[in-house]
C-alpha cells in the first residue's frame, strides 16, 4: 500500500473514493432523541453533497456505520463514503483508527484501489496522534489472510491518501504520518508471520525472516540453534524442542542507538512456538490447526523491533525470541521429566522444573528466554506470549492479560496502551499463586491445577524474571481475530506491536513520560 499525504481541499481531490467521518452529536436522551449525524468535514461542497442522505435519518453515524454516495455533486471524487464514529462524546483517536480501517475494508472487495481519507475536523479529534492512528488503521484494514489461495486476486489498496487540509502544523502532520506508516507496516509484518502455517514457518524459517528484516532496517542480529542452547544450558527451552526434527531457533535482535551508553536496557522476550501440538500431553484435534499462531508473541517482538529500528528512540533494546515446535515423538519430553533451566550465572545452579503437562511449553521456552535477556544485560523485561487458554476464560476476547512485578514499569505500559489503543487488563500476581507450582521432586512444576491458570503461568515466569522489573503479556485470546470486523480481517491481529513499541519509547532518554 502506497501512502500519501495531501493538503489540498478535499472537494478538489480526484479519486475513486473519498472517505469522510461523521459522528452522532445528539446529546439529549429519552424516547424522542433521534441520532444527529454530523459530518466531521467542514468543506461546504462535501457538506452539500452529503446533506440529503444525512437529512433522511437512514444513516445514524454509528460506530463503523457506512453509507456510499456515487457521483457526488460538486466534488471531484467519484464516490463519497461516510464512515461513522458513533457518539461524538465517546469518539476517540482509536475510533478514528477503526474508521480508517473501515474505509479501506469497504473499498477492497469492491475493486476500489485508491482511498482518500479526510482527517476529522473536530476539536476533540486533532493533532499528530490522530494522524498517526488514521494511517495505522488504514494498514490494519488493508491486511487479508488468504495468501495461499491459488486464484487469489490481490485486493490491496494501491494508494491510501490522508487529506489534512485543515491542519495548521504541516511539519507535525508529516512526522506523525511517517510514524503511522512505520507502525502500520510493522504491525502487518508481524501479522504476516503469524498467518504462516507451521509447515511454511518452522523455527529456522522464522529465524531467517527475522534476520532478513534486521538486515534491512539495520538491527544487530544472531540466530542460534541446538548447539547454543546446550552451551547456554537452556534445558527448559531445549526440552520443548527435543521432540521435533525441526531444530529450535534462538533469535536475538539488538538495537543499539549511537551515543547511548548508559540508561536502561530493555529486554523483549517472545514465545515463538511455530506449532503447538501439546507434545505427549497432546491437544484434542478440534481447532488444533489454530496452534500455528502460537508464535504470535515472538512475532510481536520482531514487529516491534522493526518499528524501533526505523523510529530510532534513544534507548537500548534487545529482543529474544525462543522458537521451537512442540511435538510428540520418541524423543519428546514426558510428563514427570525433570528439566534444568538456564542458570542466571555460570557458577549458579539452574532451577529444576518438573514437567506435569508437556502442553504448558510456552512458559518453558520463556523461562530460558527471560534468563538469557537478563544475562545479556536487560534491566527491564517485557514478554509476550499466547500462553494460556485460561486468559480467554478470564478476560474474553476483549482484553489481553497483563501482569507485572513493578508498578512503575506497568504504569509506563498503561500509558503506552493509551496511545496504541490495544486493550490490556492487569491481573494480580501473588505468593499464594506461586505456592501452587511448588514441586515435590524439584524447584517448581510447570502447571498448578485448574484455577487461575493464566496467573499461575505468569507466576512461573516470575520465578525467572525474579526482581528485574518485568511485564508479562498473555495474548492468547487476542492474537487471532475469529470473526472479521468492519476494520480488520479475520486472522492474525498483530496485537502487542504498537503497545510494546510505545512502552520502549517511554524509556527514551530525555523524553517526558507520556501523559
Ligand atoms: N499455546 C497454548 C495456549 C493457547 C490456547 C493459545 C488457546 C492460544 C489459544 C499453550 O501452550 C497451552 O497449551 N496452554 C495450556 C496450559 C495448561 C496445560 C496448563 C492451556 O492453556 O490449556
Ligand atoms: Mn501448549
Ligand atoms: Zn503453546
Amino acid at each position: 500500500m502506497r501512502t500519501e499525504l495531501s493538503f489540498t481541499p478535499i472537494a478538489g481531490i480526484q479519486t475513486e473514493l473519498l472517505a469522510v467521518l461523521a459522528a452522532d452529536t445528539q446529546t439529549t436522551k429519552g424516547p424522542d432523541a433521534r441520532p444527529q449525524p454530523t459530518l466531521l468535514a467542514k468543506d461546504p461542497a462535501v457538506e452539500a453533497a452529503a446533506a440529503a442522505v444525512l437529512a433522511t435519518g437512514e444513516y445514524k453515524a454509528g460506530v463503523t456505520e457506512t453509507v456510499l454516495l456515487h457521483a457526488p455533486a460538486g466534488i471531484a471524487a467519484k464516490r463519497l463514503l461516510i464512515v461513522g464514529l458513533g457518539k461524538l462524546a465517546k469518539a476517540t483517536v482509536h475510533s478514528v483508527r477503526d474508521a480508517a480501517g473501515t474505509a479501506v475494508r469497504f473499498a477492497k472487495p469492491r475493486g476500489i484501489r485508491e482511498v482518500v481519507l479526510a482527517l476529522p475536523d473536530s476539536d476533540s479529534l486533532r493533532g499528530g496522534i490522530v494522524v498517526r492512528a488514521a494511517v495505522e488503521g488504514a494498514f490494519v484494514g488493508d491486511f487479508d489472510a488468504d495468501t495461499y489461495r491459488s486464484d487469489r486476486r490481490d485486493q490491496s489498496i494501491q494508494t491510501f491518501t490522508l487529506a489534512a487540509a485543515g491542519e495548521a502544523d504541516r511539519a507535525a502532520v508529516e512526522a506523525a504520518f511517517a510514524e503511522g506508516v512505520i507502525v502500520g507496516e510493522s504491525q502487518n509484518f508481524a501479522r504476516a508471520l503469524v498467518n504462516e502455517p507451521g509447515n511454511k514457518l518452522t523455527p529456522t524459517i522464522l529465524g531467517q525472516r527475522a534476520a532478513e528484516m534486521a538486515q534491512q532496517v539495520g538491527l544487530g542480529w544472531e540466530v542460534h540453534s541446538t548447539e547454543k542452547l546446550h552451551e547456554l544450558k537452556m534445558g527448559a527451552f531445549w526440552s520443548v524442542s527435543q521432540g521435533s526434527p525441526e531444530p529450535p531457533a534462538l533469535i536475538v535482535l539488538r538495537y543499539e542507538p549511537e551515543g547511548v551508553k548508559d540508561g536502561p536496557v530493555l529486554g523483549l522476550v517472545g514465545k515463538g512456538i511455530t506449532f503447538d501440538t501439546g507434545g505427549i500431553s497432546i491437544k484434542p484435534a478440534d481447532k488444533m490447526e489454530m496452534m500455528k499462531y502460537d508464535m504470535a508473541g515472538g512475532a510481536a517482538m520482531i514487529g516491534a523491533m522493526r518499528a524501533i529500528a526505523l523510529l530510532k528512540p534513544k534507548v537500548r533494546v534487545i529482543a529474544i525470541v525462543c522458537a521451537a515446535e512442540n511435538m510428540p515423538s520418541g524423543t519428546a519430553q514426558k510428563p514427570g521429566d525433570v528439566q534444568t533451566a538456564m542458570p542466571i550465572a555460570p557458577d549458579k545452579p539452574g532451577k529444576t522444573i518438573e514437567i506435569i503437562n508437556t502442553d504448558a511449553e510456552g512458559r518453558l521456552v520463556l523461562a530460558d528466554g527471560l534468563t538469557y535477556a537478563r544475562q545479556l544485560g536487560a534491566t527491564h523485561l517485557i514478554d509476550a506470549a499466547t500462553l494460556t487458554g485460561a486468559i480467554s476464560v478470564a478476560l474474553g476476547k476483549i482484553n489481553a492479560g497483563a501482569f507485572s512485578n513493578d508498578d512503575a514499569a506497568y504504569g509506563k505500559f498503561e500509558s503506552a496502551t493509551a496511545i496504541s489503543g490495544e486493550k490490556f487488563w492487569r491481573l494480580p500476581l501473588g505468593d499464594a499463586y506461586a505456592d501452587l507450582i511448588k514441586s515435590d521432586i524439584g524447584d517448581i512444576k510447570n502447571t498448578g491445577g485448574r484455577w487461575g491458570g493464566a496467573i499461575i503461568a505468569a507466576e512461573f515466569l516470575h520465578v525467572f524474571a525474579e526482581d528485574t522489573p518485568w511485564i508479562h503479556l498473555d495474548i492468547a485470546g487476542m492474537a487471532w481475530v475469529e470473526d472479521s470486523r468492519p476494520f480488520i480481517a479475520k486472522g492474525p491481529s498483530g496485537i502487542g506491536v504498537r503497545s510494546i513499541l510505545e512502552w520502549v519509547r517511554s524509556y527514551e532518554q530525555g523524553r517526558e513520560p507520556a501523559s
